[in-house]
């Protein structure tokens, strides 16, 4: 493995802060796992999707190049794919799409790769991938032996794994295995999936036509981050007790929301960042969307603190006027 001194990771994330890592190497094959040098910090890179640099990245940085999607199974109904963590999501998505499986259309284009897929259960569109995950596969960075977790090991919730738990720090993962159906049962419940079936005219679509419909929709709603430094939805949707969404109702009649319990019902961060006055707000070059209020966008040279900044003030505002603790959802470094 070769390792590169006081690398700048412009190009490897897509906030598109520019801070140097202290060490760099690309990551090819499981080999060089198990040559890792020990006494250095080490920071996992994927697709740099959803993490937000701070500051100089002291230790090593480790950019996941692991490739290879195999099918290692097959009945009636399922295909398994064995798939290398470096795996560009939205291209296994297309691949999976042209072998006619279903089960993943709904997170087409969300970036990054396979191997970060698992870690927060990424989410579109009424899908979760957990529903397709069959296990994980890591490499224990200091036990230096590689696990299989199933998917009930992995605890899956929303946005969150035990790789943001217990395992927090511990791992490298090196492969995921998918369970993919041919006879894909398509869902299209979220309402802007209908809605742009119906646009099109598509009364009985394929799996195609609804990635296709997904890519529509996210691409006139969010961010390209080649143009627009963003990482997604910057927070968590937050879950709050029934009582005080009641409590927000009868004050604002209009706020969205979804049952999660019999108790408890989520809402939309979106929302109350927006009446809170954010959406579209912008100071130097660190912004929240003009379309949407999720989602914290670089407009050219802001420095990951100026962002950390305005999420912390968006924070505290929703907290004085909702009462209500947003989370980020992005990882900071
Ligand atoms: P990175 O940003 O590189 O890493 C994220 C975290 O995971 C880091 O802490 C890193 O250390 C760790 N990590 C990454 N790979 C590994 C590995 N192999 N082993 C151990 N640790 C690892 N997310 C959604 O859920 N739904 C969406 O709809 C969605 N839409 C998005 C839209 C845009 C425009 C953008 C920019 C982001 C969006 N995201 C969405 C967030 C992001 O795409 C996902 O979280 C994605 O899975 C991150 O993948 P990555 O490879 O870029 O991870
Ligand atoms: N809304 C506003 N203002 C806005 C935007 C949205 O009030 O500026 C309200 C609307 O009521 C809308 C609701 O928020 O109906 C939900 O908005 P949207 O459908 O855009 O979804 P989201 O909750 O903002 C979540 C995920 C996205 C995922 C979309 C589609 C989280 C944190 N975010 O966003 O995931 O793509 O649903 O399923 O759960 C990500 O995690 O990075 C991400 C982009």
């Amino acid at each position: 493995m070769q390792q590169l001194q006081n690398i700048s990771l412009l190009p490897y994330n897509t906030f598109g802060i520019d801070v140097t890592a202290e060490h760099f190497a690309d990551v090819n094959a499981l080999a060089d796992l198990q040559e890792l040098p020990a006494g250095l910090p080490l920071h996992i890179l994927g697709g740099g999707s959803n993490i937000l640099l701070t500051g100089q990245v002291h230790g090593l940085v480790l950019h996941n190049k692991l490739k290879g999607i195999a099918v290692v199974r097959e009945n009636d109904d399922h295909v398994w794919l064995s798939v290398a963590s470096g795996e560009v999501w939205h291209d296994f998505v297309l691949h999976t799409i042209e072998m006619g499986l279903g089960g993943i259309e709904n997170l087409a284009l969300i970036p990054g790769t396979v191997g970060a897929a698992p870690i927060q259960n990424i989410g579109a569109y009424g899908t979760e991938v957990k529903q397709t995950i069959e296990d994980v596969s890591f490499w224990h960075l200091s036990e230096r032996t590689l696990v299989t977790l199933s998917n009930a090991e992995c605890h899956f919730g929303y946005r969150d794994s035990i790789f943001k738990t217990q395992l927090r720090g511990q791992f490298f993962i090196t492969s995921v295995t998918f369970r993919l159906n041919k006879k894909p049962v398509l869902n299209t419940s979220y309402g802007a999936i209908e809605q742009e079936l119906n646009e099109v005219g598509i009364a009985h679509p394929t799996v195609k036509d609804v990635a296709q419909a997904v890519i529509r929709i996210r691409t006139s709603k969010l961010p390209d981050p080649k143009v627009t430094g963003n990482a997604g939805s910057f927070f968590k949707n937050p879950t709050i007790p029934l009582a005080h969404y009641k409590m927000l109702q009868a004050a604002y009649p209009s706020i969205p929301h979804y049952p999660v319990s019999d108790d408890t019902v989520k809402v939309p961060a979106a929302w109350l960042i927006e009446q809170c006055g954010w959406k579209g707000h912008r100071t130097g070059d660190a912004g929240v969307h003009t379309k949407q209020a999720l989602v914290l966008v670089n407009y050219g040279h802001a420095s990951g603190n100026e962002i950390w900044q305005l999420s912390g003030d968006i924070i505290d505002s929703v907290a004085n006027r909702f009462n209500i603790s947003l989370e980020r959802e992005v990882q900071v470094w």
